[in-house]
């Protein structure tokens, strides 16, 4: 049978230096089951409160919301992560387990606005052990100019909850400072499937930016670090790569880009330097990219009968992984352990 590498990438940086790392982004521990099997899942809030499942076809994206509350739900799209201009909608399952379900716009910090076109259809609503599942569909481009058209960029998606239904659309209470937020994804190509099991020898190979702090006097870094491919006594393939990231700092990982280096040697190992400074001139030639990834990307997972092969002669020994990090407000603090 073919042997097969997971291939993970770990960001150690947390706020505050001396602190064990948190970096179990992709833990998932009391994630809901969703109605049917969905190609993306995210979760949008920091414990595990507020999970997205998603899937799209050429012309229509489906998602479904699952949120400990049995109070409303409001989940839109924003340019800038931000309540306002944004396309929400908002829903909740009553007493009598009836679901409300409607497609409005945001003006401001208040109630958002009922659209005159209502081009996000709920599909199924209900409450279960976990809290409220909403289901609902829409084309990515509505015509409304109400709405957001959704491309292949990275988008805001944003998310607010209530514990408790509102009488109706017109007396929505405020969610409150705590039960609301926004993360980046790209919803037509963030392709990491839930379903996707990996194989029972698949090994894990963690790539770490490990005692890098982020400079706070500038607002963009290009950090590049060395890393050597594990050797293995036979051919071995990368079938996922995923970003971990220090929850919390997801703002500050713009992108990432990892490049096989044929130059480097073994004692280039954990060599780091600043990627568009004095670059070694050995690193010259490593310009050949393998795997790249962006703010609001999930991870990837390549198709069932592909992988990158890895420890064949003639495969990538060494690899740099340069990571620009962004931190437009000069915050100062963040470093890995
Ligand atoms: C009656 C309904 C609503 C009211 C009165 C309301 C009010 C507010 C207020 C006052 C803030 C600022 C909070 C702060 O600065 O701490 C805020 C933030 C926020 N709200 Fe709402 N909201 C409502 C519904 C919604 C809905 C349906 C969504 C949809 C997802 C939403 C998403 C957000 C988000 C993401 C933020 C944080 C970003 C920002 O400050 O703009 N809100 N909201």
């Amino acid at each position: 049978m073919k042997r097969t590498i997971y291939f993970a990438f770990l960001y150690l940086f947390g706020t505050s230096i001396g602190k064990p790392n948190a970096v179990t982004q992709h833990v998932s521990p009391s994630k809901p089951t969703p109605t049917e099997i969905f190609g993306n899942s995210w979760q949008l809030d920091s414990d595990g409160s507020y999970w997205l499942f998603w899937k799209t076809n050429t012309t229509h994206i489906t998602f479904e919301t699952h949120v400990k509350t049995k109070g409303y739900v409001g989940f839109g799209l924003s340019s800038n992560g931000k309540m306002f201009p944004s396309d929400v909608v908002v829903g909740w399952v009553d007493s009598n387990g009836t679901a409300h379900f409607k497609d409005c716009h945001t003006e401001g910090h208040y109630a958002p606005t009922i659209d005159s076109s209502q081009d996000w259809m709920l599909l199924q609503g209900l409450e279960d052990n976990f809290g409220t599942v909403l289901k609902f569909v829409r084309k990515l481009d509505t015509c409304d100019d109400k709405d957001y058209q959704i491309t292949d960029n990275t988008i805001k998606v944003i998310y607010s909850y209530h514990p408790d239904d509102p009488a109706s659309f017109d007396t929505l209470p405020w969610h409150g400072a705590n039960r609301q937020g926004a993360k980046s994804v790209m919803l037509l190509s963030a392709v990491k499937s839930n379903d996707y099991q990996l194989p029972p020898d698949a090994e894990q190979f963690d790539i770490l930016h490990n005692n890098f702090h982020v400079p706070a006097n500038t607002d963009t870094t290009y950090q590049c670090k060395i890393f050597k491919v594990p050797e293995k006594p036979s051919k071995r393939h990368i079938i996922r790569f995923e970003p971990i990231i220090t929850r919390g700092n997801e703002d500050v990982v713009h992108h990432f880009v990892v490049f096989s280096c044929p130059t480097a040697t073994d004692n280039d190992e954990g060599s780091v330097f600043n990627c568009y400074g004095v670059r070694p001139k050995k690193y010259e030639k490593c310009n050949d990219i393998l795997l790249a990834w962006a703010i609001g990307g999930v991870g990837y997972d390549f198709p069932h009968n592909a992988g990158f092969s890895l420890n064949a002669p003639g495969d990538p020994q060494y690899l740099i992984l340069e990571t620009h990090f962004t931190n437009p407000t000069l915050k100062s603090g963040m470093g890995a352990k």
